[in-house]
């Protein structure tokens, strides 16, 4: 909520303010089609014709889109209490419901309270050691099954590992049985909610439509898996010290009550996804990056010797593991999972002197934002340096943002840096990879910037 004061101030300026610049589109379909069709080429082009920030129409919708960082800052820090989430993170309750990701207020920041604590750095120091286990487990699979050659789907392989880590270091449990359960489940509510955003009409989800019963089977078979992680943690009677005995033992202060299964289905679903999907992209973006990018792999390769030398990595490693992190970061920078990131002002709203009408769609597009010429030198070339201590520095507040900002940043930020520069170090001292497929992946952006029909690569064993 604004203050009384701050209130006041934001309403004589909005008295002042100028209209955002418009695309106008047809007068029926408006610019629905080209915002479905190519969205990311879109912004592209009507940057370049009205700058870093502009509105459109789309049939159910108002949109702003927006490339400025001071804006992003504005929008996501300074004003935060202005702004809910965009009507996108509506469309991903129905399979998310009301967790983490989705809720909002108090009941927002008692959630974020409760959880918290699992992330915190002593806690993520224990579950490096179920990091590098997944990663090594994977590993010691392909060694049984390529013996160093043939062709792999990386984006299902990183899938996999992400998920175990996920699965076993915050809910403690093995869904190995189940990989390609979840694997269809998450792409199907990826595409379904990525399509139903973008449609003008939207059918209800009881209606028997093709797409509706695909996605209504998928989400009954996540609800059974989720369901049963609980039931089988209350009926154990080890003590356990994760994400899931924290949520499942939360009181409320005032009333003593704790929380109701729908709403633990909510969280654990929402952790569950947010939590291995998104590394699971980045990752494989990564190893496409490194198979272009020869000499930053060799250099990759040669700190990983001079650090490890062959064994584990550990938590110890990390800080010294410098170059393996600047390469997941300008891995997020050239491809951030969450390439897009949307709110709604509670009321009108000033942003660069421009007039952000209360309930628009302010989608923040930080696949761009990280490319903008503006901030980034050789924007498309993939230079890990940019990271390193000197010249990050320098780099512009909100120029870079794969994890959000303000106080919705990413709750797993530091675990999935950890877990990305784990994997890496554990997987290059065995294999490297390079495509095999001629062309250079395509962006499919759905709710995550998926490579379009996966990453297909040859396996190699590592010259170390
Ligand atoms: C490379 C990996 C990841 C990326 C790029 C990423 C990106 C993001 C972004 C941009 C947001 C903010 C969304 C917004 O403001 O609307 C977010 C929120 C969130 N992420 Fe991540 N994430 C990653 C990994 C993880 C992991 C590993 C977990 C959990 C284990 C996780 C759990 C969450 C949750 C629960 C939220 C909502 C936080 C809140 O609003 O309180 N994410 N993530």
């Amino acid at each position: 909520m604004l203050t009384e004061n701050s209130s006041k101030t934001i309403s004589a300026k909005t008295k002042t303010a100028k209209p955002l610049p418009k695309v106008s589109g047809g007068w029926f379909m408006k610019n629905s089609l080209d915002v479905k069709k190519d969205i990311i080429g879109f912004v592209e082009k009507n940057q370049k014709l009205h700058g870093d920030i502009f509105r459109t129409e789309v049939i159910s919708h108002s949109l702003c889109f927006t490339t400025n960082p001071d804006y992003v800052k504005y929008i996501l820090q300074e004003n935060n209490r202005n702004y809910i989430k965009s009507f996108g993170y509506e469309v991903l309750k129905i399979f998310l419901g009301n967790g983490l990701l989705t809720s909002e207020g108090d009941f927002w920041r008692q959630q974020r309270r409760l959880a918290q604590p699992a992330f915190h750095r002593e806690k993520l120091e224990a579950l490096t050691k179920q990091m590098t286990a997944s990663a090594e487990k994977l590993v010691q699979k392909w060694k049984n099954k390529y013996n160093y050659g043939g062709v792999i789907t990386i984006t299902d392989e990183m899938n996999e590992v992400t998920l175990d880590i996920v699965a076993e270091a915050l809910f403690g449990v093995n869904v190995s049985g189940k990989l390609e359960e979840i694997r269809n489940a998450v792409s199907v509510s990826n595409h379904f909610a990525m399509d139903r955003i973008k449609r003008a009409v939207r059918i209800p989800l009881w209606f028997p439509t093709p797409a509706n019963r695909q996605f209504n089977s998928e989400s009954k078979k996540f609800d059974k898996m989720i369901y049963g992680i609980i039931d089988s943690r209350r009926n154990e009677s080890d003590k356990h010290n994760d994400l899931l005995s924290m949520l499942m033992g939360a009181q409320d202060e005032e009333t003593g009550e704790r929380m109701s299964d729908l709403q633990l289905r909510d969280e654990i679903m929402t952790i569950f996804i947010a939590g291995h999907e998104t590394t699971a992209i980045a990752l494989s973006w990564l190893w496409f990056l490194l198979s272009q990018n020869p000499e930053a792999e060799e250099k990759l390769r040669n700190e990983l010797k001079t650090v490890l030398n062959g064994k584990t990595p550990s938590f110890e490693d990390l800080p010294k593991l410098k170059y393996t992190k600047m390469v997941v970061e300008e891995t997020l920078r050239l491809y951030p999972p969450a390439w897009i990131v949307g709110r709604r002002p509670l009321e009108d709203d000033v942003v660069g002197g421009y007039l952000l009408p209360k309930g628009i769609n302010v989608l923040m597009v930080s696949y761009l934002i990280h490319r903008h010429p503006d901030y980034w030198e050789n924007p498309n070339k993939f230079e890990p340096e940019r990271f390193s201590p000197e010249r990050a520095a320098s780099i512009k507040k909100y120029s870079y943002f794969p994890f959000g900002g303000g106080p919705r940043l990413c709750i797993g930020n530091n675990f999935a840096m950890m877990e990305a520069q784990l994997v890496v170090a554990t997987i290059l001292q065995h294999f490297h990879f390079t495509m095999a497929q001629n062309s250079v992946p395509l962006l499919e952006p759905l709710i995550t910037l998926r490579p379009q029909g996966g990453i297909k690569m040859n396996i190699l064993k590592s010259n170390k």
